[in-house]
């Protein structure tokens, strides 16, 4: 279990009183960082540009927040990790990065329940980039239980085969919470007998873990993912930086995605012949979100210090690597930890007569965070009143477009709370008893 008490202290929102309760969206800065921030600001110089000691130390930093991100998901090196600004970018650029790859007769699955950076990505390929070429590949849509929000993996089954090149499936939906069965994904995407240009005779799989990354644990190796997306903008860290695990050796076969300095090797630029440069780099041109990078790996640690140990600094600041059985143990009580403030949200929730629930029963199937509709009340009118009552929620579509469709809800919109380490089942009950005292008065 997690100490609350103990972690709520470093953070100066839960300090000033608010109840963060939209960390589906975006959580909120721990004073650690801050405090990194102050310190690096007096001392930072670009990396891989420069000879001065201000230049070499923040190249020398840069470059370990990337063994920390790597092991982090058990990646087997730094040369799998990509940075960008998000989890949307880190997509766009699976999708361009293949795109010359595909070929007429082709198909990408994804489902109802992706995000739409999971989805309009592929969309726009299949719909407006490839047709440019001549080249015609199909967008498939997996279906999923509308009473229970699981995916349906028979569905998912029938739409592979061996023309899939890819199939595309978040970890966890960001409107039901339903956490997706990865290794079960993975089997479908394997049985497909698609011939990739390798030779390898299956679908690759991505997986979009925005809402995954922050919550459970993912062993990329373990669950021989190939792609695996997420931002640390969700788990602590200031905005700004995404993340693109790949296999090296996908790595190694794909284009760019964006041309320019930094992902050339040295001297390697010919009026006939550009080199690139070796992983990771061969993906970062220009300057990158450095300062962002640095605070995105210390995030990691502090995150697992906050599960572990709240208030002693074992990995914060130190050079040490982190132990997989510690990052497990972490996530695990992440885990066990949100499945309590959804048990209690639960609870309440589905005390209110008439409110419509997205999602999984179980809370030990979902993710922390629950969204909701009610016949007679706008969940944008739900979210204003919650937001009088010092509740901070979000309501919209939240980016899960196709599936507020495919529920038929007009407008496309349901009011959703989401909660993270931070979040006691003070602030759940106070949330959930708020959002029932505006739809029953009582
Ligand atoms: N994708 C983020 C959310 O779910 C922004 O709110």
């Amino acid at each position: 279990m997690l100490n609350t008490n103990k972690i709520r202290k470093f953070f100066p929102a839960i300090k000033a009183g608010r109840i963060v309760s939209n960390n589906a969206a975006s959580t909120q800065i721990p004073v650690q960082l801050l405090d990194l921030l102050k310190k690096l600001s007096v001392k930072y110089d670009n990396v891989h540009r420069g000879q001065s000691d201000a230049s070499m130390a923040t190249t020398k930093e840069f470059e370990a927040a990337y063994e920390t991100i790597a092991q982090f998901i058990n990646a087997p090196s730094v040369k799998n990790i990509i940075l960008y600004r998000n989890t949307t970018e880190a997509i766009n650029a699976v999708m361009y990065s293949l795109l010359t790859e595909f070929k007429t007769g082709d198909n990408v699955v994804t489902t109802f329940m992706e995000h739409n950076s999971n989805y309009v990505p592929w969309y726009g390929l299949c719909k407006e980039i490839l047709p440019k070429f001549g080249i015609k590949v199909e967008c498939r849509l997996a279906k999923f239980d509308k009473n229970t929000g699981e995916l349906d993996l028979e569905h998912l089954k029938s739409l592979v085969d061996n023309r899939t090149k890819l199939v595309c499936c978040t970890g966890a939906s960001n409107f039901l919470g339903t956490k997706n069965p990865i290794k079960k994904i993975k089997e479908i995407a394997d049985l497909s007998g698609y011939k990739q240009p390798s030779g390898e005779k299956r679908s690759y799989l991505l997986i979009d873990g925005a809402q995954t990354a922050p919550n459970i644990f993912i062993d990329v190796k373990a669950l021989d993912i190939d792609f695996f997306v997420w931002s640390f903008h969700k788990m602590l860290a200031p905005f700004g930086v995404g993340a693109l695990y790949a296999k090296e050796k996908l790595l190694l076969g794909m284009k760019p995605f964006l041309y320019g300095g930094d992902m050339i090797a040295d001297g390697q630029v010919t009026p006939t012949k550009v080199g690139y440069n070796v992983l990771p780099w061969k993906f970062t041109a220009g300057t990158p979100n450095i300062l962002g990078t640095i605070l995105s790996a210390q995030s990691i640690r502090l995150l697992i210090d906050f599960a572990l140990w709240p208030g002693k600094n074992v990995y914060f600041m130190s050079d040490k690597k982190l132990a997989l059985a510690d990052v497990k143990k972490a996530m695990a009580n992440i885990s066990e930890h949100e499945k309590d403030l959804m048990t209690e949200a639960l609870n309440i929730l589905q005390s209110i007569e008439g409110l419509n629930i997205y999602g999984p029963k179980n809370p030990s199937k979902r993710t922390s965070l629950v969204a909701f509709n009610h016949p007679q009340f706008s969940p944008f009118k739900i979210a204003e009143n919650l937001n009088k009552m010092g509740i901070e929620s979000r309501a919209g579509c939240h980016c899960a477009t196709l599936a507020h469709h495919y529920y038929k809800l007009n407008p496309p919109a349901s009011c959703r709370l989401s909660f993270y380490i931070y979040n006691d089942l003070n602030d759940v009950k106070k949330a959930c008893l708020a959002v029932k005292k505006i739809l029953t008065n009582k």
